[in-house]
């Protein structure tokens, strides 16, 4: 590992030796209905109560989360396995294991933040499946996390990253939906596909979210029955974010008043209790 990967990840073991385990969440949903924006919410208000640092894992092939945390990702996993694989096919990784070479590269894929390090999956280049890659980033998941309090995964539509199982299990599992009927049918059928892989998740939440007004439709109830969702949110469609968007701006410039945060802050606060929301808290997750 080169010398400055390994001093963050010393640098990161040391602050959560303390730790147990990281807790993990799991945005999922269907094509552009906001997951990567909930995702980053989700990081901005962890670290704004001190849970960090927090990694960031983007599994969608198209990698987004880095521009909508302010960072920008230069390697990812799926290029890097390639680009070991070629060096070890080139005999040039004499004395190091090809494992060794892919641990390597894929520490170069981390992009460290202040307060998150972000690493992420994208493309396989060159010939070969995606499968490869998905097992590589499962593997290096499983090894790093445990450095990191908090983990916020962020998918691809659908569940396939879920249903390749580069998790085995997810503390909070959120389904975000647009507030359409189709739009929260869509939850009805993430849910039974989580069951029908067996997905384990100790609670699910639903993020309606680009609401009109302030209230959630009514047919959300039956949703929740179906699902059993403890946490049902409604997030409105918002003009700050989308001015931030627009003009390519990161979440981090959101202001602290606005709804959204509040909405995640609501959120986060049901999930992990009312210390939550003490700035200095304890980074202890209490689930
Ligand atoms: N509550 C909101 N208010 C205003 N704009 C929003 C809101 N939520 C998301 N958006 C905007 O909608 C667009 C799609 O959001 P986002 O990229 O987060 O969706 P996604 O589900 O991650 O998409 P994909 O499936 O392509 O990964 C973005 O331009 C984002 O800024
Ligand atoms: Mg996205």
């Amino acid at each position: 590992m080169p010398p400055a990967a390994r001093n963050l990840f010393e640098k990161r073991f040391l602050d959560f030796q303390k730790l147990q385990m990281s807790y993990l969440i799991a945005v999922t949903g269907k094509g552009g209905v906001g997951k990567t924006t909930i995702a980053a919410l989700l990081i901005n208000r962890l670290i704004a109560r001190n849970r960090k640092p927090v990694l960031a894992v983007d599994a969608d092939p198209n990698t987004c989360l880095d521009a909508a945390l302010g960072v920008s990702v230069q390697k990812t996993v799926g290029g890097v396995r390639e680009e070991a694989r070629e060096i070890a096919s080139k005999g040039m990784s004499i004395g190091i294991s090809k494992q060794e070479l892919l641990e390597m590269k894929i520490a170069e894929c981390l992009v460290e933040a202040k307060d998150f390090d972000l690493i992420a999956m994208g493309r396989p280049e060159g010939p070969g499946c995606y499968c490869y890659a998905n097992n590589v980033l499962k593997s290096v998941l499983a090894e790093i996390s445990s450095n990191y309090p908090y983990v916020v995964l962020d998918n691809e539509a659908g569940l396939e990253n879920l249903s390749r199982r580069i998790v085995q299990e997810v503390d909070l599992l959120i389904m975000a939906a647009d507030p359409s009927r189709m739009g929260l049918e869509t939850i009805k059928r993430l849910h039974g596909l989580a069951r029908e892989m067996d997905l384990k998740y100790k609670q699910l939440a639903i993020i309606v979210n680009r609401l009109r007004g302030n209230e959630l439709p009514a047919y959300i109830n039956d949703i929740k029955v179906v699902t059993g969702a403890e946490f049902v949110v409604g997030l409105p469609d918002d003009g700050e974010l989308a001015e931030l968007a627009e003009s390519g701006k990161n979440i981090e410039m959101i202001s602290p008043d606005n709804i959204l945060i509040k909405q995640i802050d609501e959120l986060l606060t049901k999930v992990f209790g009312s210390t939550f929301l003490q700035k200095g808290g304890p980074p202890e997750a209490t689930v």
